[in-house]
This record gives structure tokens, sequence and C-alpha cells, in this order.
């Protein structure tokens, strides 16, 4: 090995993403609840789609995903020329990164905000920028107060990962209007279908030209093992994007899989009137258990607890009861907790576990 290869500068400051844990030594059948994946699967049409795309492995897919395009944006009420679709979301925030930022550029993230920022932005050579949150909610004048002239991109998640917490359309709008000419708002709508009524920023993406939505199947459409994103802005900006697209980057299977799910509504409408209410169920039953979280908006719980020492105690105790949750300290929460809403069953067995677990201190 020579030292004279070398990766491109930031590349070694990135810390590999670490995804929630799926196994338990010694527990055949734990219930995961650290990935913020949907505990009731795709529906029946999703998965009828992505058998009948079986017998067309041995053909290349279309580019210009024109099919799934036109369902998001006929469901959305979007303008499917404006629509962009990724492996992921991750994809599309990485190609936001990749067509937007570069060495000496800086790119803001909050305090608690999702890892992939960090690690995008520094793929790209660009400097991450993190900025405070106040009560682990989104703090539209801090983020002003930190931009400068090398602002290219700021990316808040609306609900936020971990903290399930959102701000409202009047603080997005100040936000937007605020940011120096340079820079892009990327409001990243992974579970904004978990919130009702809201549009995920879409009126303000209409109404000016430095706001892009980033959205995904993986959550409320219950795909996150397929691996299917989109996003949405000015034609300017998806046209960039488009630039640094692979024409390949989604298969078949991806992309009809995707399109069923969307257009099947009345599943994707059970499951988050079913999380709505296990939600409200389960923060109840932590905080009677002397465990508080944050109103969250997502399909998670934030639970926090009086140290770290205890997060991690609890964390023991429910990997002793089959359950598997999420420690957060890698996003500055070390006291607390990420709980996944499952199904009633699984959160039923959290609240029993964490009872026993504060019984017995
Ligand atoms: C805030 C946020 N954005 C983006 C993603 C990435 O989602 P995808 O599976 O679409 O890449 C996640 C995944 O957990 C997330 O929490």
């Amino acid at each position: 090995m020579t030292s004279d290869i070398r990766p491109q500068p930031g590349i070694m400051e990135i810390s590999p993403y670490q995804g929630g844990e799926a196994q338990l030594p010694g527990q055949s059948e734990p219930i995961k609840l650290s990935s913020n994946e949907n505990p009731f699967g795709p529906g029946d049409r999703a998965i009828e789609a992505f058998r009948r795309t079986a017998h067309q492995l041995h053909r290349y897919p279309n580019t210009d995903h024109a099919s799934l395009r036109r369902a998001i944006a006929e469901i959305h009420g979007l303008d499917a020329a404006r629509v962009i679709c990724g492996a992921g979301s991750d994809e599309i925030i990485t190609f936001l990164c990749q067509a937007y930022a570069g060495p000496g550029d800086e790119v803001i993230h909050t305090e608690h905000g999702f890892l992939m920022y960090r690690i995008s932005a520094l793929a790209a050579g660009a400097t991450p920028v993190e900025v405070h949150e106040r009560d682990r909610t989104t703090d539209v004048d801090a983020l002003l107060a930190a931009c400068t002239p090398r602002t290219r991109l700021v990316f808040i998640a609306n609900p936020n990962n971990p903290t399930g917490t959102m701000i409202g359309a009047n603080e997005l709008g100040r936000l937007a209007s605020g940011l120096p000419a340079q820079a892009l708002l990327v409001l990243d709508g992974a579970y904004a279908e978990y919130v009702d009524g809201y549009d995920a920023g879409l009126a303000l993406i209409e109404a000016r030209d430095n706001v892009v939505m980033t959205r995904t199947f993986s959550k409320i459409y219950g795909l996150g093992g397929l691996r299917i994103g989109w996003g949405y802005g000015p034609a300017a900006v998806i046209e960039v994007l488009n630039r640094v697209r692979g024409p390949f980057n989604l298969s078949t299977t991806q992309l009809e899989t995707a399109e069923a799910a969307m257009r099947h509504r009345a599943h994707s409408d059970w499951c988050r009137s079913e999380n709505a209410r296990l939600r409200v169920w389960l923060s109840h039953a932590l905080a009677e258990h002397g465990v508080p979280s944050d109103v969250s908006m997502s399909n998670f719980v934030l639970a926090r607890f009086a140290s770290q020492g205890e997060a991690e105690a609890c964390d023991l105790h429910l990997k002793s009861q089959g359950l598997i949750v999420r420690r957060v300290a890698g996003y500055k929460l070390p006291h607390c907790l990420r709980i996944t809403v499952g199904d009633e069953a699984a959160c039923r067995r959290v609240a029993h576990a964490v009872a026993q677990f504060k019984g017995r201190q």
C-alpha cells in the first residue's frame, strides 16, 4: 500500500452510520423498535406488485421513473416534472450535497438532526455546521444566525428524527425567507405522512425558489427494505439533481412496488391512524411510569431518563425482555432512548418492561 493513495478531504472525518440493532443473542424473535419502521409492513397491493416484477429481472428498469413520478404528482397535487426519485431519501440527500456543496462550503443541520446530513456534507468535501436546538426543537433564529456567505444548504427534518418535534408553517416561512440568497432550504419530510393536515412545506416550495423537500417510502409505506425515496422542488434544482442521478438508480421492483404502495391509500391511512392511537397510548404509559417524552409527531417516542446511566440500564432491561430500541447518544441525547411505535402488542410489552425496570430501581 502506498500512502499516496488517499481519499478526498472530509472522508476520513465520517463516522460510519450505525443502523438500529436487529438481533439479540439468545432471543430468537426479538421485537425491533430501533429503526422507525412501519410495524405493519406494506399493504397487500404493494406485495403483489413486488411479486409481479419477478419475471422482469433480466430487463433494465426505465430511467425516467415517469409512472412513479406521475403517481406521486397525482396523489400530492404536484408537477410530475419536478419530482425526482432515489434509492431512499438518503440518496436525494446525497445528490443535494454532491450538487450544491463542496470544499469551502457550509452545510447547516440541527443539533439533534439526522446523521446523514453530516455524512453527506463531508462526503461532498463540505463543512457541516451544527446549530443548537431549543428544547429539542428546531430553532429558526439560531439557524438564521449561523448562516454565512459560505452556507449552501440548510437541512431540517420536520418532524425531526430522533426528537419527534416539529415547527409550524410560519416558522418554516421565516426560515426560508431569511436565508442568504445562495442557500437552499431542504425540508426532510421522512415522517410528514404521520402528521394530519401537514403539507410537508409544499406551499412554501411553490411560492419560493429556495426550498426543496425529501420524502420516503420507508416509513408510512412500510418499504424501508426496498430503498425508495423522492424529492420535489423548483424545476432548476430538480434539473441539477437529475444530472448527478445515475440512470438506473431504481429497479423496476422498487418503482412498481412504490407506486402500488402509494396508490393504496386505505393502507397508509390505516397505518397513520393506528400509529397516532398507539403513540399516544405509549407516551402516556411511559409517563405514568415516570418516563417523560416530548409530544411526538412521528412514528416513535423519544423517552427521557434522569441520566445516561438510567437510559442505558433501561435499554439493557428492554433487551433482556426481547425488545430492541435505539440509544441516541450519537444524536447528543445520551439520556434518551428512541422507541419506535410498534403494533399494539409491542407497545404493551414496552410499557410493561419499562414499568418493571422503574419498579426495580
Ligand atoms: C429524518 C430522516 N430522513 C431521512 C431518512 C432516510 O430514509 P430513507 O429510508 O428514505 O433513506 C430517515 C430514516 O430513518 C430519517 O429519519
